[in-house]
């Protein structure tokens, strides 16, 4: 099956891992800051790694002070972890709907949605595109929230020519191997505030400080240690960290084969009737990360069907978040974001990956034309 989404490794990455292996250190070593360093470089933002894109949105809600009482604001058109991991922390998640073209966050839904108990405004960056963070911020800023971008799809985008790091408060990223790039598992919170990722780097280490000017007691011995919060152990170890910073390097390469197939699919599909083609937004240089297009007619299943029974990998992306049982079970109801659930009807992933061959995508397009006759 041609997969929608795959790793790209190559002899770099095999080094890196293996030269990492021999080391003294496998985790807590030089290489986890060596790979915050070089994601800095791109995310323009300070960042601490975590092992995860789930764990780094759970970070992200901590270090951002989420409590019981509390409500995040957030778009129902994404992965479940971006809503899941703040109601964990006790919040209750307020699902505002999105745009119809980008199926980011939509700033005037988001707008109605805030009260004084919003602590967090997250958005999605959806496909790679990111949201509208300078409406956005407007908004969480005059409701006292904080503005969170999960940019589990986002990494090497930029709005207006800024980095996807610099346009929200918190930025969150995932390294799983479908993603723009890999470390197997891994992620982290990027953030421009001194004093949030003071917090990530504490909450990530099981809340330990060793900090002599934090310490209230600083006469024990040079093996003393505090923990002032909890926290929980989200460190990655150094062997994914150095795959992180092989992969960092040819970022720019990923970039630029994913637009060049993202392009071709533009070209290719281009007026073929039931189908629409992805947003593009002339604010946003983005990583594509997805090539979400729609089936039009009512013919999404179908299509999904014959396209993996061809063996093609087609991906729904996704399942409004507030269907999945767990809110349901709270109260969260279908119909609340008309516009998520109509996106969700008719989307449909196509597989864009770097190392896609021109010859697999032709298969896919060949493929997908014969189903909508055209
Ligand atoms: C939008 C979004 N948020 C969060 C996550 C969670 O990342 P991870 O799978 O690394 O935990 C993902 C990845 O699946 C994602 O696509």
């Amino acid at each position: 099956m041609l997969p929608y989404g795959r790793q790209s490794i190559d002899g770099s990455d095999v080094e890196a891992v293996v030269a990492a292996l021999g080391s003294d250190w496998l985790t807590t070593g030089p290489r986890v800051a060596d790979f915050e360093a070089d994601l800095e470089q791109v995310a323009g933002a300070p960042c601490v790694t975590v092992t995860n894109g789930t764990t780094a949105l759970h970070a992200a809600y901590a270090a951002a002070g989420v409590t019981t009482g509390d409500e995040v604001v957030t778009t129902p058109m994404t992965f479940v972890a971006t809503a899941s991991s703040a109601a964990m922390l006790g919040a209750k998640v307020v699902f505002a709907d999105v745009e119809q073209d980008t199926a980011n966050l939509d700033p005037a839904a988001a707008e109605a949605a805030v009260t004084s108990r919003t602590r967090v405004v997250a958005a999605v960056d959806y496909a790679g595109v990111p949201a509208d963070y300078d409406r956005l911020r407007k908004i969480s800023e005059s409701a006292g929230a904080l503005l969170l971008g999960d940019a589990a799809h986002s990494i090497g985008s930029t709005w207006r020519g800024r980095p996807v790091g610099t346009l929200a408060d918190l930025t969150t990223f995932s390294f799983f191997p479908t993603k723009n790039l890999t470390t197997g598992e891994g992620g982290a919170v990027a953030s421009t505030r001194p004093e949030l990722v003071e917090r990530l780097r504490t909450f990530r280490t099981v809340g330990v400080t060793r900090d002599p000017a934090k310490l209230r007691r600083t006469d024990e011995g040079g093996w003393f240690y505090e923990v002032h919060e909890f926290g929980l152990n989200y460190r990655l170890p150094d062997v994914l960290a150095a795959l992180g910073s092989a992969q960092l390097r040819r970022l720019g390469r990923f970039k630029a084969r994913r637009a060049y197939l993202s392009a071709r699919y533009d070209e290719l599909l281009a007026g073929v009737p039931g189908l629409r083609l992805p947003a593009q937004r002339a604010e946003a240089d983005p990583m594509r990360h997805l090539y979400p297009v729609r089936i039009l007619d009512g013919r999404r299943r179908e299509v999904y069907d014959r396209l993996r029974a061809a063996g093609i990998g087609v991906q729904i992306n996704y399942i409004p978040v507030y269907w999945h049982p767990v809110f349901e079970d709270l109260g969260y109801r279908r119909g609340m974001c008309p516009v998520a659930e109509s996106f969700y009807a008719e989307q449909l992933s196509l597989p864009l990956f770097a190392d896609l061959s021109d010859t697999d995508q032709n298969r896919v397009v060949e493929t997908l034309r014969g189903i909508l006759g055209s």
